[in-house]
């Protein structure tokens, strides 16, 4: 891998939308499945200019180790379209887009293992260079389970770029290719990533903080 940037924000980054008025009124419930507590948005810990300029960087490695060949970029929806569009705009090489949708989370934070194919991919992928495009590679379940898939389908090469990587949580040896930022064990909603479908307009990544019942 091409070295992953730290996903720690600077002091200046810990601005908290946590007080917010109206936000809690918004929030899952606290009998929600997983959900013992409320959550809510707290603080920034990657901005959109840190996200626009690592994307950058990933699109220029990409477009290098591609030069020549024409990729087929498969983001994984919902999360990674966001992320998709960008790094396709990034890229200095003539690249297709396509999208596969998985469900494996329900509503919370934490996966059930269980990785089900929702919405297949609309392009032959035979003979092509596939990059699967995923937001956050957490257990590998999900990605090592679409590695599978599409292996099937003989394409020419297969990599992986997840933007964000939590390493310590990883339950499936995967490989990871590029790398966005490697991040610790907390749930980041916003740029295309949700809470149970919600805040995936944010323009930056941001913790999503317990709230304790009041
Ligand atoms: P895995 O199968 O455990 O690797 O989970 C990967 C999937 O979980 C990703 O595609 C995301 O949809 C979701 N996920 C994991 N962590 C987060 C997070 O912090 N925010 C939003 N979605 C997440
Ligand atoms: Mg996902």
């Amino acid at each position: 891998m091409r070295g992953a940037a730290e996903g720690e924000p600077s002091e200046s980054q810990k601005s908290s939308r946590a007080d917010t008025p109206g936000q809690d009124e918004a929030q899952p419930k606290a009998s929600r499945a997983d959900t013992t507590v409320n959550r809510r948005i707290g603080r920034i810990l990657i901005s959109r200019d840190e996200i626009a300029a690592r994307v950058t960087e990933l699109g220029e490695a990409i477009g290098r180790d591609y030069a020549g060949r024409a990729p087929v970029l498969v983001g994984v929806l919902k999360g990674a379209v966001v992320f998709t569009a960008d790094l396709l705009r990034a890229i200095r090489v003539p690249a297709a887009m396509d999208f596969m949708a998985v469900s494996s989370y329900g509503s919370g934070t934490r996966s059930s293992g269980v990785v089900r194919l929702t919405s297949d991919l609309s392009l032959s992928i035979e003979g092509r260079d596939v990059i699967i495009v995923e937001d956050v590679v957490d257990s590998g379940r999900t990605i090592s389970y679409l590695r599978r898939n599409l292996a099937t389908r003989h394409p020419r090469s297969l990599a992986l770029c997840g933007l964000l990587d939590k390493v310590s949580r990883r339950e499936v040896d995967v490989d990871v290719d590029y790398v966005g930022f490697v991040i610790p064990d907390e749930f980041v909603v916003g740029y295309g990533l949700d809470y149970d479908g919600r805040h995936r307009e944010l323009p930056d990544l941001a913790v999503l903080d317990p709230i304790a019942p009041a």
